[in-house]
């Protein structure tokens, strides 16, 4: 059994490979548009989310051709998300991935429509992309299920309330909701893109697969909001401090720092707990739950 980061470079490769090819055949109609739309999508980024399509999808037996598709287009709203959540209306953060945000690298409105295009590419994507028998039976379900957690009750909805709570205290609960929204619902689509792509048929597995990426979907968010007191620019890539210096609602924020560390850690006990119940060599996606616990960026 391969060390489970070595999977991690392997898929991380393969999504970089494939989102560069695709965004490379793009025609010049537009050239700034599309070197912003490169430069947010393919310029660093962890892909924790293909990882877990790549990760789930192998574990239930999918092929990794079928997986592509679901790979390349969570990532394409993701990078999305980030141009928009950086943009002076919402966050106004100035460095991503190391890099100046793209609307400071380009302008306000190509950062726009760079996240835009990027929204749609993603659809076009997983419209398109060819698909083996055992995955094409569900590619209208693997549009509906991305196009729910990118809108209004989803990624979208998250951001909305996200910045209805900036400056004003609200309750854990609300705080719960928000972030189930605001990142949770992205990473739950990417284990049921996985699920969807695999030959399973199997109510129980899709329900632990849920459980297990709820408890990291929210981890991940608590965990984010952690490094932003914790951390520091040049490693998170990003400015930290950001939360604070916009007073936003976060765990730390609600719960104290240590409050919030052992948040994380009950969430990483419930993933585990959710995998136990599989038929399946979990090894990777038990170690994947206690990286997004410890990492540091
Ligand atoms: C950052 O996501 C935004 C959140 C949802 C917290 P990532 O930490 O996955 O960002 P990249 O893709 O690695 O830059
Ligand atoms: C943003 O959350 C999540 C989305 C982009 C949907 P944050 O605002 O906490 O992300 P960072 O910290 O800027 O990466
Ligand atoms: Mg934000
Ligand atoms: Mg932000
Ligand atoms: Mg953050």
């Amino acid at each position: 059994m391969p060390d489970w980061q070595d999977t991690q470079q392997r898929y991380q490769e393969r999504v970089n490979r494939l989102l560069e090819a695709h965004l490379s055949k793009l025609s010049e109609i537009a050239p700034t548009l599309k070197q912003a739309m490169q430069y947010g999508l393919l310029i660093g980024g962890k892909r924790i989310r293909p990882f877990l399509t790549y990760a789930t999808g192998e574990m239930l037996g999918a092929k990794l051709s079928d997986l592509d598709p679901s790979a390349m287009a969570i990532e394409c709203i993701h990078a999305f998300s980030l141009i928009h959540d950086d943009l002076p209306a919402m966050d106004d953060d100035d460095l991503r991935r190391g890099k100046p945000t793209c609307h400071i690298a380009f302008d306000e409105a190509t950062a726009i429509l760079a996240g835009d295009a990027l929204q749609t590419l993603a659809f076009d994507i997983l419209l398109n992309h060819e698909l083996s028998s055992t995955a094409e039976r569900n590619r209208l379900a693997l549009l509906k299920t991305l196009t729910c957690a990118t809108g209004y009750d989803g990624m979208c909805g998250g951001q909305a309330m996200d910045i209805d709570a900036t400056g004003r205290v609200i309750s854990l609960e609300q705080l719960e909701q928000l972030q189930k929204r605001k990142t949770g619902a992205l990473i739950e689509t990417t284990l049921k893109m996985a699920y969807l792509s695999s030959p399973v048929q199997s109510e129980e597995v899709e329900q632990s697969l849920a459980e297990y990426a709820q408890a990291i979907g929210l981890a991940f968010q608590v965990r984010d909001d952690i490094l932003d007191v914790v951390s520091d620019t040049e490693i998170l890539g990003k400015p930290q401090g950001s939360d604070i210096a916009l007073n936003k609602s976060t765990y730390p924020d609600l719960l104290g720092l240590e409050g919030a560390q052992d948040f994380a850690q009950e969430l990483y006990q419930q993933a585990l707990q959710a995998l136990a119940s599989l038929p399946y060599n979990t090894q990777v996606l038990e170690s994947f739950a206690g990286y997004i616990v410890n990492r540091n960026k």
